[in-house]
């Protein structure tokens, strides 16, 4: 029984993402502890022990990522609405990456793989004292699921049905469990594939995985579930009809199958991506962002852009990013752990990378990347550049071809430029180094020393003309060349 406690995660552990665990950072919620379960409604209990074989991974299934963020995280995330009192997340044995990307949720190790019905007994330490109001259960590798579907269930389950099954009707219904109706329409059993007659076989409402069941009687049913069947292991799903038996209602509530794709392979994974995609740029529609060519923006599960962005074809957003109002990000832009000030146009073809931060009516044109740099209102930096741990003051204007020398190979040093500086094409900038406002950098400099304001520095070796010695050139480079084939010069002569 203890062996449960020992994985419960460490409160202070820092989230590798955005905090979502409701009732953590208060010692007295520590499960078993000294927590008031009279307000508790929802408990959950997330299945992630499996190790996901055919992923053919070193990475337990469920820290597969979709939008950058774990699948397991997902299934937190949606249910953070639903103000759930505490989540388990039920891992299998050396799954310590599990325990930290879940933390400071609480986690309980199922030792052997003896069923789904096993695997939510194994939580019940961790949630001990919670025993009213409901116990949803989830699978950390089932991601799409929607709060709105488990707020439906909840309110099932309100309805005084003891166990709520989310049900869905997938294209090919064969391996899933099925759910036999009785004559009213309640759920009266789920029958395993393996288990089934040909006749409920034929039924194609199957079981998600995802029930709500009272929490009262949750363990004292689960106990009663043998494994006598087609895999010797105990089914969760057995607990419908030990319910039926006590005299108990159970329901089904459906969703569309999307929602509650499973995610087994690498290709499923790739289709779980593309349907959490696609909602995500209907919702970025929906609220005011203008996408080119929608089907081909790519969104992290953290991407925040304002009303009357404008998103061109084949952008790509990493985790971490911000957009204002109104400005745009043309096409072929990839953009991570970023700010984009209003009005600002980054792109085509622009990299802003973790800690750029682009100010209003910035432009940042192709092939120009951003690190670590402060660019105030009004910055322009159209070609071919490098900006990375700099400063750049208002209205500053970067030339093609400019490069921040940030990194002497041991340490990396700051670049910090003032207001309306003109830096020339082809400077490089090597740092630590500062150019005071109104400065102009000549095109070509090598800036070693900091430049005062408004001075005009060149840093460049001189120019020197010979008037008319070009010809002679020309005859020397030519005679001193390797002679060509009669061919090859007829070819040439033909072409030019
Ligand atoms: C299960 C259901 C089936 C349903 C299907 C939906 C049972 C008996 N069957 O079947 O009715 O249609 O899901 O996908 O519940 N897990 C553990 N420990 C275990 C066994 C499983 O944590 O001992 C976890 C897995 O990691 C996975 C989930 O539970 O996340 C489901 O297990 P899986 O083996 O995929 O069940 P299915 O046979 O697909
Ligand atoms: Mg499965």
């Amino acid at each position: 029984m203890l062996k449960d406690f020992e994985t419960i995660s460490d409160l202070a552990h820092p989230l590798p993402y955005d905090n979502f665990a409701p009732w953590v950072g208060q010692a007295g919620n520590v499960p078993g502890t000294t927590h008031d379960m009279s307000t508790a409604e929802t408990a959950a209990v997330i299945l992630a022990a499996g190790m996901g074989t055919r992923m053919k991974s070193a990475l337990p299934k469920v820290l597969h990522r979709i939008a950058g963020r774990p699948m397991v995280g997902h299934v937190l995330d949606s249910l953070r609405s639903l103000n759930v009192e505490r989540t388990v997340v039920v891992v299998g044995p050396d799954m310590d990456e599990v325990v930290d990307v879940v933390a400071p949720n609480p986690t309980a190790v199922q030792w052997d793989r003896l069923g789904t019905a096993d695997a939510v007994r194994r939580a019940k330490c961790a949630l001990a004292g919670f025993d009213v109001g409901t116990a949803l259960v989830l699978y950390g590798d089932t991601p799409l699921i929607r709060p709105e579907t488990l707020k439906r269930m909840l309110a099932a389950r309100k309805d005084k049905a003891s166990v709520v099954v989310l049900g869905f009707r997938p294209p090919d219904p064969s391996g899933y469990g099925r759910l036999i109706l009785d004559d009213a329409g309640g759920l009266d059993a789920i029958v395993e594939d393996r288990d089934a007659t040909p006749e409920q076989r034929a039924i194609d409402l199957c079981n998600s995985g995802v029930m709500a069941m009272d929490a009262s009687r949750m363990f004292e049913f689960l106990d009663q579930i043998g494994n006598d069947n087609a895999k010797g292991e105990f089914y969760l799903t057995d607990i419908v009809a030990i319910a039926r038996k006590h005299g108990r209602t159970c329901a089904v509530i459906e969703a569309p199958a999307e929602e509650l794709m499973g995610v087994d392979s690498r290709a499923g994974l790739a289709r779980a991506e593309a349907v959490w995609q696609r909602r995500r740029r209907a919702e970025a529609m929906e609220a005011g962002v203008t996408l080119l060519d929608p089907d081909s923006v790519w969104f992290s599960h953290d991407t925040v852009l304002a009303r009357d962005v404008t998103v061109g074809p084949n952008v790509v957003f990493g985790p971490g990013v911000t957009v204002e109002s109104r400005a745009e990000i043309k096409a072929f832009s990839h953009l991570e752990g970023a700010s984009v000030g209003q009005d600002a146009i980054i792109g085509p073809f622009a990299r802003l990378r973790p800690g750029a931060e682009i100010g209003q009516e910035v432009h940042i044109g192709n092939f120009v990347e951003v690190k670590n740099a402060r660019l105030a209102t009004g910055v322009k930096a159209n070609h071919l550049s490098y900006i990375g741990d700099a400063e750049l003051g208002e209205g500053t204007n970067v030339g093609a071809g400019t490069i921040t020398c940030n990194y002497d190979g041991y340490a990396k040093h700051r670049t910090v430029i003032g207001k309306s500086v003109f830096i020339g094409s082809n400077t490089a900038l090597v740092a630590p180094v500062a150019v005071g406002d109104g400065a102009i950098i000549a095109a070509g400099s090598t800036v070693v020393r900091d430049v005062e304001g408004d001075a005009l520095a060149i840093a460049r070796g001189e120019q020197v003309d010979k008037p008319g010695r070009a010809p002679a050139l020309r005859e020397k480079l030519s005679e001193a060349a390797p002679k060509r084939s009669p061919e090859k010069s007829k070819r040439r002569k033909v072409r030019s």
